[in-house]
This record gives C-alpha cells, structure tokens and sequence, in this order.
C-alpha cells in the first residue's frame, strides 16, 4: 500500500478526513500480499498440536494487532507533524510498519485464524494517540517512537522466547519485525526524539496489556 503525504495546510479538512478514512479502511480490511518477500515463507508448516498451535495463534494475532496500530500511529504522527522531513520520515516508517503487517496476515492466514475484532478500536485510539503526539512537537513526536518501539522489542522478545523452535515459519517474522523495531527506534533518536516522562510511559505500557489481553482471545 503506498500511503500518500497529507499536505495540511494545502488540502481541504474534508479532504484529510476522507484521506484518512481511507487509510484505515485500507489497513483493517488487509488481505496478504503474495508479491512481498515475507519472512519463513517457504518454509515447512510445523505440526503442532492443537492447544500449541491455538497459542501461536493467540500470540500472532497480537503482533497483528500491535502493527495496525503502528500503521494508526504513524499516520496519525505524520498527519500532524510540524515539518515536511518529520512527516517524509514517518510515512516512510508507516510503509516498512506495513510489511510487518502483510508478514502478520500471511501467518494468521496460514494458521487459519482471524484477525482480532477489536482491531477498529485500536486503529482509532493509536490514530488519536499518535496525533496527540505530534500536536507537542516533533521532538515528542519522535520520543514517542523511541518509547514505542522499545517497548513492541521487547514484548517481541516475549514471545521469540514462548514460541522457541516450535513454529519456526512465526519465530522467523518476529525475528525481522524485531530487527525492524529496534533500527525504527534508533532512527526516531538520530532525527530527535526525546525520553517521554516516566508516567507517559506507564500509560503506554498499561494500556499495551489491555490490548495484548484482549487480542490474544478475539
Ligand atoms: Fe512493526
Ligand atoms: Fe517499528
């Protein structure tokens, strides 16, 4: 998906309105696409048995969900960014985001489950998130991908340590996703990004559980 720079100050409110509902829809109606690389694609289907694989699925729905809230995040980031660079640069984090998300899918698919139904909620309340961010300034804009990126890198690590060798195909994407988020948080710190209050990132991490909690069941 090729998400398109907003121009704020050129385009109409009704305009980015429309744009923006567009960029949702794109994002919650996501179906793979094959044309991408996606990591461990060729490789062999685990036989797992049924509680296992039910977990995997769990975990997997998660880190689908996490990313369709990184696609609302940045786009709510870079809607509001102050400069043009901030913006470029989080569009283009947006558009590597959107790989993890087509990664996330495929694997779902293959473990022949659903995306989890709380998916609009989350896209809603990281858009807002994110605009809030930005509406403080770049620097906080930023900070706010450095502390998000730390703490998806972490919860990554959770679940490469719970899958192990189980399902390699899973284990395979969450290694490159990880990969990803680690080299997005230092770019947010190179271009500017400054530590978010400790309280802020409380916030974050507690409402990160709610959506780990609910995703992992619907
Ligand atoms: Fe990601
Ligand atoms: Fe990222």
């Amino acid at each position: 998906m090729n998400i398109k720079p907003i121009k704020a100050n050129n385009e109409s409110f009704s305009n980015l309105i429309m744009t923006e509902f567009d960029h949702m829809l794109k994002v919650l109606n996501h179906k793979t696409q094959f044309n991408q690389k996606i990591p461990g694609q060729k490789m062999q289907e685990p036989d797992l048995p049924a509680p296992k694989a039910q977990h995997i699925a769990g975990l997997m729905r998660i880190n689908h969900t996490g990313e369709v809230c990184a696609q609302a995040l940045y786009n709510g980031q870079a809607l509001m960014a102050k400069d043009e660079k901030t913006k470029q640069h989080l569009i283009k984090a947006a558009q590597e985001e959107h790989d993890h998300l087509n990664w996330c899918q495929s694997r779902l698919d293959e473990l022949g489950v659903q995306t989890s139904v709380t998916n609009p909620f989350w896209y809603a309340h990281s858009f807002a998130i994110g605009s809030l961010a930005a509406f403080f300034g770049d620097a906080i804009s930023y900070g706010f991908v450095i502390e998000t990126e730390k703490q998806v890198e972490s919860h990554l690590q959770e679940h490469i340590d719970d899958i192990g060798d189980d399902d390699p195909k899973s284990l395979k994407i969450l290694q490159q996703m990880q990969a990803d988020e680690i080299r997005h948080g230092n770019e947010a710190k190179d271009a500017g990004g400054v530590e978010l209050p400790d309280p802020i990132k409380r916030v974050m991490s507690g409402m990160s559980k709610i959506m780990k909690f609910v995703s992992y069941r619907v």
